[in-house]
């Protein structure tokens, strides 16, 4: 469905990503493992369209995405999901969903309300005053109103506590569930493993393994010298 060939990023003349390769398949939850400042957001936002790759191609569906604008991206399907969890303050919860809404009939305020019960509790707060995990919550949400295929989901767990993340993996999953193919960034690796199938490490702008989880589990010379784990 996704596939990334040989991508070259750079941020002005500073080349980020070398030759960076990967595969996402319908329905599947594949990890893009990594450390600080390893390309994680840059693989994603060259993915997203925000951070074109000057080499290399990327296909959706066997189409070319180059050129193409992170607007016309999402109205293709892909959904890249910051790690800033940036919301309109100002606004409840329930007007955040309703101005993204781009009038699917699959993916609307309740589909999303069900997917995070909790959502529905608070719709009427300010989106301002909301908890880490909520503005996570409420992120993920706004991006599913534009009834993504993929979802670019960068490092949702990072900074929330430990409870918070066991229920935002549970709703991860839940989106898996219903359809939604997930690129998920992460350097919280055991979260990560407890919902990708296949991963990626990435190192200094590299690939530096691509495998299953089991064959990632039993490699300790890629977890130490690249996860820290
Ligand atoms: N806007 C930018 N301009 C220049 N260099 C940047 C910019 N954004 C990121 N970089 C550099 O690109 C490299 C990769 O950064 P990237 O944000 O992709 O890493 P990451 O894996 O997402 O890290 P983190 O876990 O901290 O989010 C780093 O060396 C970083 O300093
Ligand atoms: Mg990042």
């Amino acid at each position: 469905m996704l596939s990334v060939k040989g991508i070259h990023t750079y941020y002005g003349l500073s080349h980020i990503l070398y030759d960076v390769s990967l595969e996402v398949s319908k329905g599947e939850i594949v990890g893009l493992l990594g450390r600080n400042g390893a390309g994680k957001s840059t693989t994603m936002r060259s993915i997203g369209g925000l951070t074109p790759p000057r080499q290399g191609t990327i296909t959706f569906h066997g189409e070319p995405l180059a050129g193409k604008s992170a607007y016309r991206l999402v109205r293709q399907g892909i959904a890249y999901v910051p790690d800033d969890r940036r919301v309109f303050a100002d606004l409840s919860v329930d007007d955040n969903l309703e101005i993204t809404y781009k009038g699917s009939p699959e993916w609307d305020k309740n589909r999303v309300y069900d997917i995070f019960p909790a959502l529905r509790e608070i719709k009427d707060r300010r989106s301002g005053n909301l908890s880490g995990g909520e503005q996570q919550m409420l992120t993920i949400g706004r991006s599913l109103m534009t009834a993504p295929e993929l979802l670019l989901l960068d490092e949702p767990t990072e900074g929330l506590a430990p409870l918070i993340v066991r229920d935002l993996e549970q709703q991860i999953l839940r989106l898996r569930d219903a359809g939604i193919s997930i690129l998920l960034s992460e350097q919280n690796v055991k979260s990560a493993m407890r919902l990708i199938e296949r991963a990626y490490v990435i190192d200094n702008g590299r690939i530096r393994f691509k495998g299953t989880v089991a064959e990632l589990e039993a490699n300790e010379e890629i977890k130490k010298r690249y996860l820290m784990v």
